[in-house]
């Protein structure tokens, strides 16, 4: 799904709400995904929206949501408090930027309602721990917004691995290449930056982009039951700054590698950067009885069999795409006490990866030319790929490095 400017739906179709459907408020409502979720919200029979609430309503994309929902009967609320405080409120879609995600699903979660986060989770393990203490006193449902892991390409993909389609697991590629420009560091003062008064932001290219990839790669591998994400041992991370953007603190580009923690123990070797100027997101699996890739259809070549893809298509593509599918798996753990497939209790497993990336790498951005992006893309990614090694161990290491 392409998040960035989702426009409202100029002429959304009356939807008949189920009569168990969730009464939710949204939050943060007007910037690169406020808009896909109040669009979803309306289209999705298990969601009433009650209200809304942004920081900054006269903002005028914000204006426009806020008519919208006013429109569409909701009320709009003047602080956070008055969001929590609504009895009529059960859950809480959170889509303000990251450093906010803690502080208000904690509240939430204190105030006695279900929450729905974008993703990241949060950017530190510390600020995920306080989410699910909070929710776990609370009794109330957690998930994370990330689509992708709600596609059905790549669930049906995930059960084939798991019935052992291409064997053991030997190894496992990513490589999530984006295009973020400098004007892009510079639209909003959060962007880039490591942290905003005190509270972890970490955005850069791992948590803000990579990290669908990420998860996804770690779910399709997990042998446990959904929703369960795979952790790595043995990491080693290289951090890269390409672009010339000041307040970029955290990083466009990060070459990773490690182990995936599971009995078969696959090598992962992974890529991602906001400096690629053709954005392309594949995951590729090597068993030891044939190969499997996801770059948005998940393909499986079994050794000496025909080779099999799964597509997300579907008769009713509103409510079983990757967005609505998360939306419908929140609304399930709420109604019937089931773990929704992006849990609070797995997704912070995506984090702790993230944040021992940066740990590995002892939270140094290394500063690289824009000059030297050429030879990233039409060299270092291949050769590392080839070598499953960081850039500095190539047998010809970048200058860059
Ligand atoms: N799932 C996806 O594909 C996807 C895509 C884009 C963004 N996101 C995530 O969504 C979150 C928001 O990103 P964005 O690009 O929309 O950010 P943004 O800064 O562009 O917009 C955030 C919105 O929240 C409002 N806001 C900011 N602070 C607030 C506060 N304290 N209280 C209430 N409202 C507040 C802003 O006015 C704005 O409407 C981020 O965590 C980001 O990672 C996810």
């Amino acid at each position: 799904m392409t998040t960035r400017n989702v426009p409202l739906n100029a002429t959304a179709a009356k939807v008949d709400k189920r009569p168990d459907a969730i009464r939710m408020a949204q939050v943060g409502l007007a910037g690169g995904i406020g808009y896909a979720h109040i669009n979803e919200v309306e289209k999705n029979p298990r969601f009433i929206c009650v209200g809304g609430y942004d920081l900054y309503p006269t903002n005028s994309p914000v204006a426009a949501a806020i008519d919208r929902i006013a429109k569409g009967g909701g009320k709009i609320y003047r602080g956070f408090e008055e969001v929590l405080a609504d009895p009529e409120v059960e859950a809480v879609d959170i889509c303000t930027p990251h450093h906010f995600h803690r502080p208000m699903a904690v509240a939430a979660f204190q105030a006695g309602k279900h929450v729905l986060v974008e993703k990241p989770m949060a950017t530190h393990p510390d600020d995920c721990e306080a989410m699910i203490a909070a929710q776990r006193a609370s009794g109330k449902v957690g998930a994370v917004q990330m689509q992708h892991v709600g596609q059905r390409s790549m669930l049906f993909l995930r059960d084939a691995l798991q019935n052992g389609a291409i064997g053991r697991l030997r190894e496992v590629f990513l490589n999530s290449l984006w295009w973020r420009t400098e004007e892009y560091y510079a639209r909003i003062p959060w962007a880039g930056r490591m942290k905003i008064d005190g509270a972890w932001c970490v955005d850069g290219v791992l948590y803000n982009q990579c990290v669908h990839y990420i998860n996804q790669m770690l779910t399709l591998v997990s042998p446990g039951p959904l929703p369960s994400v795979a952790r790595v041992k043995n990491l080693q991370c290289a951090m890269y700054q390409f672009h010339d953007a000041t307040n970029l603190e955290a990083g466009d580009t990060a070459f990773i590698t490690g182990i995936i923690d599971i009995p078969d123990a696959p090598q992962m070797t992974a890529v991602g950067t906001t400096c690629s100027t053709e954005e392309r997101h594949c995951i590729e699996i090597l068993g030891d009885k044939g190969r499997a890739m996801w770059n948005g259809v998940g393909y499986l070549f079994p050794d000496g069999q025909p080779a099999t893809e799964f597509h997300d298509d579907h008769p009713s593509p509103h409510l079983f795409n990757g967005n609505s599918m998360i939306f419908n798996s929140f609304a399930q753990a709420i109604r019937t006490n089931s773990t929704p497939l992006t849990a609070f209790s797995q997704i912070q497993y995506v984090t702790r990866f993230i944040n021992d990336c940066y740990g590995v790498s002892r939270w140094q951005m290394k500063k690289a030319p824009w000059s030297a992006t050429e030879a990233l893309f039409k060299e270092t990614i291949q050769q590392v790929r080839l070598h499953r090694c960081l850039p500095k161990d190539l047998p010809a290491p970048p200058v860059w490095v």
